[in-house]
């Protein structure tokens, strides 16, 4: 198939770089957006820079805006997208070098949430236990791969970026209802302030472009509810 691309560009150190290239291509309809992406890179401009590392939906590197909506590269096949392809960087994070944006504050907002076991209890002989009914209940939050996608959807995000995001409440919901976990109170502390979950306005944004379709939303509203309940 050919495809039209259209790449957002932006370099720094050069402030008269046109806002956009093309690329004319012939592709097999079933390669990714990835591919595409590194036969531009190899064959016509080498300059073009993104981020990219496992290329199989895995790292979370290759978000990016495609055709208006956050997608990871390697995770879209060429056929889906039509004739003219239009890739811009996340939003809402400072454009570094073309579809390169600054990760430090998504991953700052990461932090503020404490995205590991808290648990200072001696550990038991083997293992902390837990039930299958126990584990389903964070299931769905495991699966994030920290791809900002959510996050960069955000209109509240887009507004103010100290407001923690998505994806940091994914990850906070993920040791919240983990029964192993005795960090609740500081997570919700940080969760129930002026940068946290009632911010957000249920947009449903994350929701529809989160690569791993986790319930961002569900999410979300669960800690709300329960934060009003006083108890997760
Ligand atoms: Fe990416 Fe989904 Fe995790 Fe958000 S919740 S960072 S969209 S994997
Ligand atoms: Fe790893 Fe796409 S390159 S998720």
């Amino acid at each position: 198939m050919k495809v039209l691309l259209r790449i957002r560009r932006f370099d720094p150190a050069q402030p008269d770089l046109p806002a956009w290239a093309t690329y004319d291509l012939e592709l097999d309809p079933h390669s990714t957006l990835l591919d595409a992406l590194h036969r531009i890179k190899a064959e016509q401009d080498s300059t073009v820079s993104f981020r990219r590392s496992c290329g199989m939906g895995i790292c979370g590197s290759d978000a990016m805006q495609v055709n208006g909506r956050n997608r990871l590269a390697c995770k879209v096949l060429m056929y889906t997208l039509g004739p003219v392809v239009t890739v811009e960087p996340l939003k809402g994070l400072a454009p570094l070098r073309d579809l390169v944006v600054d990760l430090d504050p998504f991953f700052a907002n990461l932090k503020a949430v404490k995205p590991w076991l808290i648990n200072d209890n001696p550990p038991p002989a083997r293992e902390r236990l837990q039930s299958p009914e126990e584990r389903e209940r964070y299931d769905d939050t495991t699966k994030c791969i920290l791809c900002a996608a959510c996050t960069t959807a955000c209109p509240p995000f887009w507004n103010d970026p100290s407001f923690v995001g998505p994806a940091a409440i994914v990850n906070a919901h993920q040791y919240i209802y983990d029964s192993r976990d005795e960090g609740t109170a500081e997570r919700m502390a940080a969760l129930t302030g002026p940068k946290g979950i009632f911010r957000c306005r249920v947009v449903f944004n994350c929701t529809e472009c989160c690569p791993r379709d986790i319930k961002i939303t569900d999410a979300i509203e669960q800690l709300k509810r329960d934060a009003l309940k006083g108890a997760p």
